[in-house]
């Protein structure tokens, strides 16, 4: 199975895969300093709640390493600076505002000095990377009974090995379905506007040897009326404390079909995404983006100069339309 590298820490700087060019192309960046990795996250180079995560602790670590006044206090200024640029840049996935925070945990340390403060960084930047991997993994194994021989999966978005530092969240079950030598069909949904399903799930996926049809979003009901989806596996942004959940515009529409037709919907997120000082739903501020993501397709004009556009990233699911999260730690489901 061949799971793409989305990130790696280098002397030469912090190298990421360039998400906005796949599947057309490959390519690798090399980002030197906290505002360009502030960029890549904006530009959505890099994305998916739990990659953030981790690219922002590295953009963190990296502000240790500006050049000048070397002193731990003068390192302590970088980095408060480019927590809060780095904190600003998407505003509804939690990861993001989670590893930086805990990057600034340890500039509160003791540290004698710039040289082992910046040590002390990178390597909780290192260990914020492994431990998502690891959340990965134990998402699929908790997952793994919800994906049986034969079973149908539909999907939104990306929330894969693209999205994170491991195997991903919602597809963590099907590799280790896959890898457990059990028959397993992916639907994915292109996810509109920015078709993180057409061009990276069912890119990860093909590449992965596992059987992938593609939808348009307005497709996902009938589908699901047609009586062979197993279960719905999407990942999450931010799950507030009563399990109302924050994900990719489009999840929510995806959550009432599924009630509409009996099919189970699970949301599939590490700790990280979980945040109980966020309430309820109606508390996780969403984030809006640029209207040319709805007005154009690549250099292309799809609808007239001027026109208005509303254009949310994510919506939020009532906790209500949702069977169950699969958790590092397990399968919750509603009491
Ligand atoms: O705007 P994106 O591509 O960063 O949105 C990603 C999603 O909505 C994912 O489903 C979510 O971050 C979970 S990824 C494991």
């Amino acid at each position: 199975m061949t799971i793409p590298v989305t990130v790696a820490w280098t002397p030469e700087g912090l190298v990421v895969l360039d998400q906005s060019l796949l599947p057309g192309e490959v390519r690798y960046l090399t980002l030197r300093t906290p505002a360009e990795v502030a960029d890549a996250i904006r530009d959505l180079r890099v994305r998916g709640a739990p990659l953030i995560g981790i690219v922002a602790a590295m953009g963190v670590a990296l502000a240790a390493r500006e050049p000048g006044d070397d002193s731990a206090a003068a390192v302590r200024q970088w980095v408060d600076r480019a927590g809060r640029l780095l904190a600003a840049t998407r505003p509804t996935a939690v990861n993001l505002r989670w590893a930086i925070d805990r990057m600034l945990a340890v500039t509160q340390r003791t540290m004698p000095d710039a040289r082992r403060l910046s040590a002390a960084l990178e390597a909780e930047a290192m260990a914020i990377h492994a431990e998502d991997r690891a959340m990965c993994d134990a998402i699929g194994e908790h997952g793994l009974p919800l994906v049986p021989d034969g079973a149908v999966v539909l999907t939104h978005c990306n929330a894969g090995s693209l999205a994170t530092g491991g195997i991903g969240t919602a597809l963590a079950p099907v590799y280790r379905a896959h890898q457990a030598g059990r028959r397993v069909h992916v639907i994915a949904d292109e996810t509109r506007p920015v078709l993180q399903g057409g061009r990276l799930t069912a890119w990860e996926l093909t590449r992965a040897g596992i059987p992938c049809t593609l939808i348009a979003d307005s497709m996902a009901a009938s589908r699901l009326r047609r009586g062979d989806v197993t279960c719905v596996l999407v990942g999450a942004d931010r799950i507030a404390a009563n399990g109302d959940t924050a994900n990719k515009i489009g999840t929510y529409p995806l959550a009432l079909a599924a009630k509409a037709h009996n099919v189970p919907f699970y949301v599939a997120a590490p700790q990280s995404t979980f945040d109980l000082a966020t309430p309820n739903g109606a508390a996780i501020p969403i984030e809006e983006r640029h209207a040319t993501e709805i007005t154009m397709i690549g250099d292309r004009r799809i609808a007239p100069e001027g026109v208005a556009v509303w254009n949310p990233a994510f919506d939020v699911t009532p906790a209500a339309l949702i069977t169950g999260f699969i958790t590092d730690r397990g399968l919750l489901t509603r009491p």
